[in-house]
């Protein structure tokens, strides 16, 4: 899991390259490298660190100047972090250089055939395997020596590479892997993500499995396997320069957690009518019959997406009537009930790029399911699978936490369900006039619990600063909130943070509670706010320290903890989104008073393209 950039125009390569790398940070930070040529000779500086390190490595070892140019930051899988295991990796001589984002799965195996050729491996990476064999079928033709290469790797890859037989030009390449081709005045660029090639173009072309990227100064040629010439796509590209922009925040994940007015107010734009949402181009694919003929609804993702799922099924039970059931994408790729034609499958991922949730929806296509993607990502490889693709609009999502990204996927999680049941008639069409008129309240929502919970959360981060543990407990749709909640605190704050339903805790997780332990408890679905109270009063006999989110509607549970944050109340099915609010920011503000990189928590990257 890695960000590959490339670069070829008129202008000095080096400042692009790196610009672009510091916008793929979020893929990973392990190690980073370039090489660039001069159109004579290609020359190569790696470094472990992320791609601040590579920038002063570059001041003490400057480079050679030139327009054209790869990059590559690494999160490593394959051997561990090092100069040498970090790309451009080369072969057996320095005449190819090759950056990889992804897995090749037979490597052993090639590794092993190119060892009896008299090959000699310096690295312990997958990828090294890719040069040797570039060597190995050495034309003295480099689209022709990559076409001849390429039928023999297996796995998922996005590749950019450079020979010193021709050091004009760069090819990219891309099976199940993202990489995106960017086009200027004069000039292209390579990104594994769009946020790298904003600063420079909002023209692409995402690489497509079997297509070939020629690269030259001032030209792009696209080929498939067999040399054919192919068309060059130019999509437009929504997001612009600004929406990347740290601007005056000091992290993107605040930045982003602010963002969530905006991005829901876009997600729902132009979705919602007088009495009814707007889902056109949904209406082409799901006809009146087709709806009813489906028997069961399947949400499938990772992660902080796989909570959204989990609301979306809570929700969609709730108005269509059916059984949904929620899979995490890496087991429903090798263990799923029955499925087939009748069956609609949903898949959410933020980047539409997991690699997990790519052969999950594989998986259910071998199966006839039809298949629906929520995604924030246009042109995005599950955009281009799904049978159709409801975009979130959260704009580029840039810190490693989802925040802007979950609640815009609940959000349209909920468009979802609510178009599915007034076009179905089902069972929930009553509720959906009361529902809209709670969407139409959401921005401002949103708005005022930023403004409700920011201090008072800053403040319990603060007071809990030497805690090791801590407990969130909720029932219903708030106790899938606490599984959010306590995933961001695991990964932002490093805090052993557990979630549970708070009628579970009797049943064994009481042992745990200890004098002082903060333990957050979300009251926000008015019907069980009595019965989480019961549950609270448990953990206080306990001595517990109990910080309570409920509504401002509430008046029961200021008497039962010791602090309490207010939220504004909505729809019981909108709650999530508040209420994920406060969480984000507990996770940040813990996050930041204990001196972690809250953009890049350790261990830890964004769109994982390797299962
Ligand atoms: C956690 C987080 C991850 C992602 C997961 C799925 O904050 O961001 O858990 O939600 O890796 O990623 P996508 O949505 O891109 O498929």
């Amino acid at each position: 899991m890695s960000g590959i950039v490339g670069y070829i125009g008129k202008r000095n390569a080096l400042p692009i390259l790196l610009d672009s790398l510091d916008k793929l940070d979020y893929r990973g930070y392990d190690s980073a490298g370039i090489a660039v040529s001069n159109q004579h000779q290609i020359e190569m500086k790696k470094t472990i660190g992320r791609v601040k390190d590579l920038r002063n490595l570059l001041l003490r070892e400057p480079i050679i100047q030139g327009n054209l140019g790869i990059g590559h930051t690494r999160w490593a899988t394959h051997g561990v972090p090092s100069v040498i295991n970090s790309h451009p990796l080369t072969g057996c001589t320095d005449q190819f250089f090759v950056v990889h984002n992804g897995i090749i799965e037979n490597f052993l195996y090639l590794r092993k055939q190119l060892s009896l050729k008299g090959h000699v491996f310096a690295t312990e990476t997958d990828t090294e395997v890719i040069p040797h064999l570039l060597e190995e079928y050495n034309t003295g033709n480099l689209e022709e020596t990559v076409r001849k290469a390429l039928p023999l790797l297996k796995g998922s890859f996005a590749l950019a590479i450079m020979s010193n037989d021709e050091p004009d030009r760069i090819i990219a390449v891309s099976q199940d892997n993202p990489l995106v081709l960017g086009f200027g005045k004069d000039e292209s660029f390579l990104a594994s993500d769009i946020p790298a090639l904003l600063p420079y173009t909002r023209e692409i072309h995402p690489i497509k499995n079997g297509e070939i990227a020629i690269l030259t100064p001032g030209k792009v040629i696209m080929k498939d396997l067999h040399g054919e010439v192919q068309e060059v796509e130019r999509n437009f590209v929504e997001w612009n320069n600004q929406d990347v922009l740290l601007s005056n925040h000091e992290h993107y994940m605040l930045k982003e957690i602010f963002e969530q007015p905006k991005a829901i107010e876009d997600t729902l734009q132009g979705r919602i009518g007088e009495n009814e949402i707007l889902l056109p181009e949904l209406d082409d694919f799901l006809s009146k019959e087709k709806i009813k003929s489906i028997k069961k609804i399947d949400f499938v993702a990772n992660g902080t997406s796989y909570h959204a799922g989990m609301i979306g099924k809570k929700i969609m039970e709730q108005l269509v009537g059916l059984p949904v059931e929620v899979s995490f994408s890496s087991e429903f790729r090798y263990d799923h009930g029955p499925l087939d034609e009748n069956n609609l499958v949903i898949f959410i991922s933020q980047s539409g790029e997991t690699a997990d949730t790519l052969s999950a929806l594989r998986e259910a296509k071998k199966f006839r399911c039809l298949v629906i993607a929520i995604t924030n990502t246009t042109g995005s490889t599950i955009s281009r699978k799904a049978d159709y693709t409801l975009y979130t609009k959260a704009g580029p999502e840039l810190a490693v936490p989802a925040t802007k990204a979950y609640t815009a996927q609940i959000t349209a999680s909920i468009l979802l369900a609510m178009w599915l049941t007034q076009k179905g008639e089902f069972m929930g069409t009553p509720m959906i006039p009361e529902l809209i008129s709670s969407l139409n309240r959401l921005k401002s929502d949103v708005e005022s619990t930023l403004i409700m919970t920011q201090d008072a959360i800053d403040q319990f981060a603060q007071v809990t600063f030497d805690q090791e543990h801590i407990f969130l407990m909720g029932r219903g749709l708030d106790y899938v909130l606490a599984l959010e909640g306590a995933l961001k605190l695991q990964e932002v704050a490093y805090l052993h943070a557990d979630a549970y339903a708070a009628g579970e805790m009797k049943h064994g997780t009481m042992a745990l509670i200890t004098p002082g332990v903060p333990v957050i408890a979300l009251a926000t679905q008015e019907h069980l706010v009595e019965k989480t109270i019961s549950n609270i009063k448990e953990v206080k006999a306990r001595d517990a320290f109990v910080v309570g989110i409920t509504t401002v509607r509430d008046e029961l549970l200021y008497e039962e903890v010791d602090h309490v944050m207010y939220i504004p109340s909505t729809h019981s099915f909108l709650m999530p989104i508040l209420a994920a609010i406060p969480l984000q920011l507990l996770a940040y503000y813990s996050g930041t008073v204990r001196g972690h990189d809250v953009d890049r928590p350790r261990n830890l990257a964004k769109s994982l393209t390797v299962e």
